[in-house]
């Protein structure tokens, strides 16, 4: 019997790396003499800006960074359903964060203009659901654990009817998402400098063992190459499912 496939936002992953593929932008060389640092930083804002995306995507990590409320005790006026809940969206984007334990404080329904959608375990407090709905952030739950990412996906496109999402790491969560098969397409800038240290987190850096091939059965066909100004390069791939060959050795 064939399986049932529930519809899903197309997922672009868009990141910015050092020629070495890791994430962390403070620790990268500073570019050469005459080529301004604040020219290299401006790409990445302005390639997304090209995409027709409805909203991004971040682990919570990654969130933690952006977002500016406080911790506080808000209390629940009973038990809140595991169910979606949509607050004030008004017809923005989203800016959709996988905050499966709900350590995540908002004090607002929007980032910059985008309004806020977290993710969810569903074992996470009434309280912190009440802290959410007073906010005005929408939620959705991702099973118990708030690792189901495709379920999270399909409800994105079922409830919030986005056909378009840029996945914008950090590289934990973006690991997840390939493992997962999540990702139709990569939007990668190479930035023209290098961290060298080993060990240091790549823009890909799924939590798993040895053995484990979160690409496996994936494979990268070329869309286009742009070398933008200042000499970070702009790289598309799509990602196409690939049933034959699970790594490139077999
Ligand atoms: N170079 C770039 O373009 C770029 C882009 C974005 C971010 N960054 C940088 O990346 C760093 C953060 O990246 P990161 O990799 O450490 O963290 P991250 O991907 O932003 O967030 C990881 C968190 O997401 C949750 N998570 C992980 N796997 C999950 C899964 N399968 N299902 C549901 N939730 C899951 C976990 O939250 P809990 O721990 O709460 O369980 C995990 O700790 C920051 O320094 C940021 O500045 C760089």
């Amino acid at each position: 019997m064939k399986k049932k496939t529930t519809k899903r936002p197309q997922i672009i992953c868009h990141m910015i790396s050092s020629i070495d593929g890791r994430l962390l932008v403070d620790r990268w060389s500073a570019p050469a003499s005459g080529i301004k640092a604040a020219t290299l930083r401006r790409h990445y804002e302005e390639v997304g800006a090209k995409f027709p995306a409805d909203g991004w995507i971040v682990g919570r990590r990654t969130m933690q960074e952006i977002v500016e409320g406080t911790t506080r005790k808000v209390k629940a006026s009973g038990v809140h359903p595991r169910e979606t809940y949509i607050g004030n969206r008004k017809g923005r984007r989203i800016a959709v964060a996988i905050d499966p334990h709900g350590k995540l404080h908002y004090g607002q329904d929007h980032i910059g203009d985008d309004h806020v959608v977290a993710v969810l375990g569903e074992q996470v407090s009434d309280g912190y659901l009440a802290e959410l709905r007073q906010d005005g952030v929408s939620y959705l739950f991702a099973g118990s654990d708030g690792h189901d990412l495709r379920r999270a996906m399909e409800i994105l496109s079922a409830v919030f009817d986005v056909e378009t999402l840029l996945l914008e790491g950090g590289g934990r969560i973006n690991g997840a998402f390939l493992k997962a098969g999540l990702i139709d397409e990569i939007s990668l800038l190479v930035y023209p400098g290098i961290d060298g240290l080993a060990g240091m987190p790549s823009i890909f850096d799924y939590a798993g063992i040895e053995e484990d091939r979160p690409a496996a059965g994936q494979s990268l066909r070329h869309i286009a190459t742009e070398t933008l100004e200042g000499g970070e390069i702009w790289i598309r791939y799509k990602v196409e499912t690939n049933t034959k060959r699970k790594t490139r050795s077999t």
